[in-house]
């Protein structure tokens, strides 16, 4: 069982939310947000422990997190992500910048965890 922390409930985190759902060896074991109602909404919904943050999430048991939250934020919270061991999916566009994508690809490496954007089409 992977047990996933899914940072960012807007719109993208809810649809997420219904996959990692949907997987069958997939939990979906925490969610992260600053507002406080998506949160809550979530946690109830999934069953899953809520978080006001992602540094709180990421001390949490979670095999990976998956980042829906705002672009701008994406290289930071990857970053964060592998410091703290956790394998990392990352929505679309990965990041602002071309030296944002090599420096989230580095720490990944230097980390040891997998890591992946979520390049749909469409
Ligand atoms: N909306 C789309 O159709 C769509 C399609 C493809 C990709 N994306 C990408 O998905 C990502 C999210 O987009 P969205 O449309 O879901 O945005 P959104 O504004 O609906 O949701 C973003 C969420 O992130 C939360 N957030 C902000 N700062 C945070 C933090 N520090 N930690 C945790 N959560 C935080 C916000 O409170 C909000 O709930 C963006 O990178 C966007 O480009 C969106």
């Amino acid at each position: 069982m992977v047990r996933v922390g899914l940072a960012g409930l807007g719109f993208m985190g809810g649809t997420h939310a219904q996959c990692h759902a949907a997987i069958p060896n997939a939990e979906l074991a925490a969610v992260c947000d600053p507002e406080e109602d998506r949160r809550t909404k979530f946690a109830d919904m999934y069953g899953a422990t809520a978080y006001a943050s992602l540094e709180e999430m990421l001390a949490s048991d979670i095999d990976m997190v998956d980042i829906c939250m705002p672009t701008y934020l994406h290289r930071e919270a990857v970053e964060a992500a592998a410091a703290a061991k956790k394998h990392v999916l990352c929505e679309k566009p990965m990041a602002l910048t071309p030296a944002d994508c090599d420096a989230m690809i580095a720490a990944a490496q230097k980390a040891g965890v997998e890591f992946m954007t979520g390049q749909s089409s469409g």
